[in-house]
């Protein structure tokens, strides 16, 4: 059975231009994907794995609304589907006029999988937010917690 990647992440280097802009771009083509009838709100995530592949997804929402799905997960489901473990970078894109951030349940699934993750958020501009997932989500709960029971 696959485990969660436990071990310190050493894929933190900055993206360079070109393969945030592919990230980016990547985003931007799932947030037409969106399946977001109920919200309107259409977004796209993409991961960059440690291998340099892209792997997208967008937000799914169920008229059963808890059941929704954010893009930064059904990306992560994937990318994990397609046996990528640990991730460089995720970029954020969506149809509102402003910077979409991940939400909490995100920054705790993307977390696990690269804590020192870049982050790239964009708008419908040229304005980029660049973050890191532990900036994100300081002091998360991780899986090396799981190990601290006597
Ligand atoms: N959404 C995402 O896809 N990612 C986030 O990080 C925040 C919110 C989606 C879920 C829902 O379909 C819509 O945005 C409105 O909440």
């Amino acid at each position: 059975m696959n485990k969660p990647n436990m071990e310190t992440p050493t894929v933190d280097a900055q993206l360079d231009a070109e393969t945030e802009n592919r990230l980016v771009a990547a985003a931007r083509r799932a947030v037409q994907a969106a399946h977001s009838p109920y919200s309107g709100v259409c977004v796209g995530a993409a991961l960059l794995d440690d291998v340099g592949c892209i792997h997208d997804g967008c937000n799914v929402e169920s008229a059963s609304y808890g059941l929704t799905i954010c893009a930064e997960r059904t990306a992560l489901v994937s990318a994990v589907t397609a046996g990528a473990r640990t991730f460089r970078a995720v970029a954020v894109a969506s149809n509102l006029p402003r910077l979409l951030m991940p939400c909490g349940a995100c920054r705790q699934f993307l977390s696990e999988f690269g804590p020192r993750m870049q982050v790239v958020v964009v708008g419908p501009g040229e304005e980029r937010h660049r973050t890191t997932m532990d900036r994100l989500l300081p002091s998360a709960f991780s899986p090396a917690d799981l190990n601290a029971l006597p």
